[in-house]
């Protein structure tokens, strides 16, 4: 793997970091992504099912799409890249993971700094009054109802829905302040989160890019390393490592 004389400098002397990841850093753990050149989803579109309109129109197809990858995620685990983007943590002064995925995987992985844009799937939330919902009511009922008679819903964010301010505001700060950006596993086609590198380039910060194929987005980047994250970020943390052992 070869590093641009840009990138070497940032590794060795980068401050703070942003990680921006998307569906692809799970791939290798068994996860489908949504769009590029393997593991679409076959027989959902996740553009009709995850939005509110599709949960007013067709409530139990969405909440049984939700359950089934619920289920999954008991059955795969954090794979190389989640754990070498976990060590990361450890290198930088500030550091911040903004993960769009909400399978969960990060934290399992070990990462503790991280926010998460889209939600996660493991949480529910009354689709009427909003209160979290910590345990599901034993129900006949799909999806389950909350005690106001609201439909029990995913804490996801959905096509068209804001995202958490609060957590978007973090992001965007971390993305104006970061001396070095990744770009990991993401098509960098959904906003805001696809904004986050262009805001850091803007500030001045290095750029890299690991997926697949390239995006996109790819010309914005410094470096841009084609293959799977799981074999790329364990060397790019290997390359940190060395940088600032120098
Ligand atoms: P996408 O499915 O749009 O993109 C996944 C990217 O990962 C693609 O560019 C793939 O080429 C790349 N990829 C696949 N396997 C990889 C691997 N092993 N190593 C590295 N890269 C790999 O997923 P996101 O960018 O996360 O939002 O999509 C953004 C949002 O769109 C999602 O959070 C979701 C979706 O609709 C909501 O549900 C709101």
């Amino acid at each position: 793997m070869e590093f641009s004389s840009k990138l070497i400098e940032a590794l060795k002397s980068a401050q703070t970091c942003l990680i921006l990841t998307g569906a692809g850093v799970s791939a290798e753990s068994g996860l489908q992504t949504f769009r590029g050149m393997q593991g679409l989803w076959d027989d959902f579109d996740p553009m009709k099912l995850a939005t509110p309109e599709a949960f007013a129109c067709e409530p139990q197809k969405v909440w049984e799409w939700y359950q089934w990858r619920r289920e999954k995620l008991p059955l795969v685990q954090p794979n190389p890249a989640h754990k070498a983007i976990a060590q990361m943590e450890k290198h930088f002064e500030e550091f911040l993971l903004v993960t769009q995925n909400i399978d969960g995987l990060h934290q399992r992985a070990g990462s503790s700094k991280m926010v998460e844009l889209h939600g996660n799937l493991n949480r529910n939330k009354c689709s009427r009054c909003g209160t979290m919902i910590e345990t599901l009511p034993v129900s006949d009922q799909v999806p389950p109802r909350c005690k106001c008679g609201g439909r029990i819903r995913p804490d996801v964010v959905w096509f068209g829905e804001m995202l958490p301010e609060a957590v978007l505001r973090q992001a965007w700060r971390a993305a104006e302040k970061a001396d070095i950006f990744f770009s990991v596993g993401t098509s960098s086609v959904v906003q805001p989160a696809a904004s986050l590198g262009l805001v850091a380039k803007n500030n001045g910060a290095a750029l890299v890019e690991v997926n697949l194929e390239r995006t996109e987005l790819s010309p914005l980047f410094n470096d841009v390393f084609l293959g799977p994250a799981g074999e790329i970020m364990p060397r790019m943390l290997e390359g940190i490592i060395n940088a600032r052992a120098l």
